[in-house]
């Protein structure tokens, strides 16, 4: 588990969307992470005590002079047990504080003597018109500008007055994201990285097409392992369920067919440093797409469908590459696997190739694990145990990094 082990400190403020934390106190812990929580007496207007004491399994910290009469200074102990903070929901009220160093509650004392030497989250939420306000604007400018600090923007959507605009704090996964983020080292900061993904979908007619039964799973949570590293991400992604938000070195390519996979990939290729082909793309695709529904016509009558072989993006990518580009690629295979994976990995010029068979229970599309191993071209062999894809995925981008 990604955050086996970690501390994190949750701070919360009086917003409405301070009901939203127990569940991400239970996602982090889900994921191995301990949690402790510091809250504002507002907070504990929206959410009890009792949820976040019951949910962390520790005692909330949320009144200094308590604590002093106990003779504990949580404020300077909880910023020494903690891995990295986040302040979610962050009130206009809270960013000021921060961004003046005014330390007046539990929360801001804790966030004062965390502030200059722990990786720090902020995830504000308030009314659109707070937002905008011109303090409120220069207190998240002064927050931002500090190196270990990582602002989350907020959501665009419905807000609790019932007017709509930008202030929403964004939903649990993408904070969970961006804790997994501030936890881990930048080993890719600078790096520019193009990852395909998913299916690809290729038109028969106006209601039916050709695909397969990727899910983009396994493509996603790799550009999450190297954005986490720092790295800029172009995803160019078939039709899929899957989504990444709240990162800026993202950019995303939406595409359906082969064909636009490929072009995407052209024009995104010469200014990557590294290349992973993640995407389940269809080989071949309708010679004809009819521009109207094709009608059945009769029982006993069978439909001959031509089709045509699309692009080999891989293949091509690999004549393209430059010294210095390093072109990942993906083999699923269900038979005579190391020897298909070793016959891509010539014939498509990869560096490495990722095999997964279908043979291992819990491998390929539509788990939430898989099962790989890492070939590179130059004949070394590395295999990665049975794990969820998120773990996958990041022992692949460690091996990537290691290696390059
Ligand atoms: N690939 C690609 N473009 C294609 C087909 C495949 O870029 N038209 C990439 C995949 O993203 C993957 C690698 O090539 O990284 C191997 O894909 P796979 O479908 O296993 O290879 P194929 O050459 O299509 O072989 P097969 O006959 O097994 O389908």
């Amino acid at each position: 588990m990604v955050l086996e082990g970690k501390h994190i400190l949750v701070g919360i403020s009086g917003g409405i969307a301070a009901y939203k934390i127990p569940e991400l106190i239970r996602t982090l812990k889900k994921q191995g992470a301990e949690v402790r929580v510091t809250a504002t007496k507002s907070a504990l207007q929206f959410v009890t005590e009792l949820t976040l004491q019951t949910v962390s399994g520790a005692r909330v910290y949320s009144d200094v002079f308590a604590a002093i009469n106990e003779h504990s200074t949580e404020h300077i102990s909880l910023p020494e047990w903690a891995d990295m903070m986040l302040i979610a929901p962050a009130t206009a009220n809270v960013i000021g504080k921060m961004a003046a160093g005014i330390a007046d509650d539990a929360l801001t004392t804790t966030f004062c003597s965390c502030s200059a030497r722990k990786p720090i989250v902020i995830a504000p939420a308030m009314n659109d018109k707070m937002w905008e306000c011109p303090a409120t604007q220069k207190a998240i400018e002064e927050l931002k500008s500090w190196a270990n600090v990582t602002v989350v923007e907020p959501a665009v959507g419905e807000l609790a007055c019932g007017t709509s605009g930008k202030g929403r704090m964004p939903e649990v996964e993408v904070l969970s994201e961006q804790v997994k983020a501030a936890l881990t080292e930048k080993t890719m900061a600078g790096k520019r990285v193009l990852i395909t993904a998913g299916p690809t979908v290729e038109k028969i007619d106006p209601v039916r097409y050709i695909s397969n039964f990727s899910t983009g799973k396994m493509g996603y949570a790799l550009a999450r392992a190297c954005l986490r590293r720092g790295a800029e991400v172009t995803l160019v992604s078939g039709p899929t369920q899957q989504k990444i938000e709240g990162y800026d070195g993202l950019r995303m390519v939406d595409v359906e067919s082969a064909q636009q996979m490929y072009e995407a990939v052209q024009e995104a290729f010469a200014k990557v440093d590294m290349a992973i082909l993640c995407a389940a793309v269809a080989d071949y695709t309708p010679k004809e797409v009819a521009d109207r529904k094709i009608k059945r016509q009769s029982e006993s009558e069978n439909l001959c469908l031509e089709l045509k072989a699309n692009p080999d993006i891989a293949a091509w990518l690999g004549k393209q590459k430059k010294a210095g580009q390093v072109l990942v690629g993906f083999a699923l295979e269900t038979d005579h696997e190391e020897a298909n994976a070793q016959k891509k990995l010539q014939s498509k010029g990869l560096d490495w190739i990722v095999l997964n068979s279908l043979q291992d229970k819990g491998a390929g599309f539509g788990t939430d694990t898989n099962k790989v191993s890492l070939y590179s071209a130059d004949g070394t062999k590395k295999d990665c145990p049975l794990g969820m894809k998120e773990a996958v995925s990041e022992w692949i981008v460690n091996q990537l990094t290691i290696a390059n």
